[in-house]
């Protein structure tokens, strides 16, 4: 393979621009051409293709976001759509391509390969929700991040005498609320994975405020479960009466500096996923397990490790779902101590 592009799609992550920065390091290392694709597969499709060298991704390591910038484009699960991508890759000579997002992107990655442009997947989401790997590209930023943020709310917290329920993103996950809590030691978490009953989360928070030298009261609780402001409503229904405060960290989370662990992780899977171009491999997600970079099929059979298998009725099935740590949920709760 002579000629290879990489392209960042879905949500964005810290994290981004060190994978794209690896791609195209170790590609020109390889002795290969590397092109950018701007805004995902919409570029793609509009031809928003151009030629990275070396120089080209200077200074970008450090950087949040993506300087290919990412967009949702719905209209590449359809052929018509990967069919005019496919064109322009021809056009520009690209037989292979890297492609940097989550599962949804992975399935793009997988209709092209099918199309003969074998395409790599990388994690890159700060939800740490993609099956395949044990850590995503911007998961570690986040926490750090929320972490950031939860160390302050606590200050004026404690000052105050108050109770914050704070909102972390994660989607329909709660790594980001389980690491970040146990972080910046929560009084709570409350995430989707784990059923939680109002009245004990109340009755944790009264039982608190009764204990000699505790004056106020942390809630990290995860997007998934429900919004902020409608958790603490239904606190209030159901008896609290502190002095209650909603923060929602946001977007917050996606930007940033990467830490050095992302952007190890990033460099990292960036130049293996150029190592299985080389070779001719596509329709392959990079993954880190252990301490150790992995490969998976995105689709095939479960027993083949694939990420994702068909039925006969062409509905995707995910074979390993992604669980989130709910030994730290209970890791939680015996160091909060109410
Ligand atoms: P993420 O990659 O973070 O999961 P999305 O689910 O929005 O985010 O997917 C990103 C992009 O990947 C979509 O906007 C679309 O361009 C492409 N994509 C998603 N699903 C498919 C699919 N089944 N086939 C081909 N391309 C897809
Ligand atoms: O997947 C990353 C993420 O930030 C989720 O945590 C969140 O639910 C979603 O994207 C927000 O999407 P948008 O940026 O489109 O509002």
């Amino acid at each position: 393979m002579k000629r290879i592009a990489v392209l960042t799609s879905g949500g964005d992550a810290p994290g981004m621009n060190a994978a794209i920065r690896a791609v195209v390091r170790k590609a020109i290392s390889e002795g290969m051409e590397v092109f950018g694709i701007n805004r995902g597969y919409a570029g793609m499709v509009e031809g928003d293709i151009f030629p990275l060298d070396a120089n080209g991704v200077s200074n970008i390591l450090s950087h949040g976001g993506t300087f290919l910038q990412s967009a949702r484009y719905p209209e590449f699960a359809q052929l018509e759509g990967q069919l005019k991508g496919i064109e322009q890759l021809k056009k520009h000579g690209i037989e292979g391509v890297v492609v940097i997002g989550g599962d949804g992107s992975y399935h793009g990655a997988m209709r092209l390969t099918e199309h003969g442009f074998p395409a790599i997947g990388l994690p890159g989401t700060i939800d740490n929700d993609i099956v395949g790997t044990d850590y995503t590209i911007g998961f570690d930023t986040a926490v750090n991040t929320a972490v950031d943020a939860l160390d302050k709310i606590r200050d004026t917290s404690f000052s105050h005498g108050r109770t914050f329920v704070v909102e972390v993103m994660g989607r329909n996950a709660g790594d980001i609320a389980l690491w970040s809590g146990i972080a910046a030691g929560a009084d709570q978490i409350i995430v989707p994975e784990e059923p939680y009953d109002i009245n004990e989360v109340v009755a944790k928070v009264k039982k608190g405020y009764t204990r000699k030298g505790k004056n106020h009261h942390l809630i990290v609780l995860a997007e998934g479960v429900m919004h902020g402001e409608a958790f603490a409503a239904e606190m209030k229904a159901a008896g609290d009466d502190s002095d209650l405060r909603v923060t929602n960290l946001g977007h917050i989370l996606r930007g940033g500096a990467p830490t050095p662990r992302d952007r190890v992780l990033a460099s990292w899977m960036g130049a293996h996923a150029v190592e299985l171009l080389k070779e001719g491999k596509g329709g392959l997600a990079v993954g880190v397990h252990n301490e150790s970079l992995v490969e998976h099929p995105i689709l095939g059979t479960a027993e083949e490790g694939a990420l994702f298998s068909l039925t006969e009725d062409g509905k995707i099935v995910v074979n390993n779902p992604h669980k989130a740590r709910l030994d730290f949920a209970a890791l939680n709760r015996d160091l909060a101590h109410i």
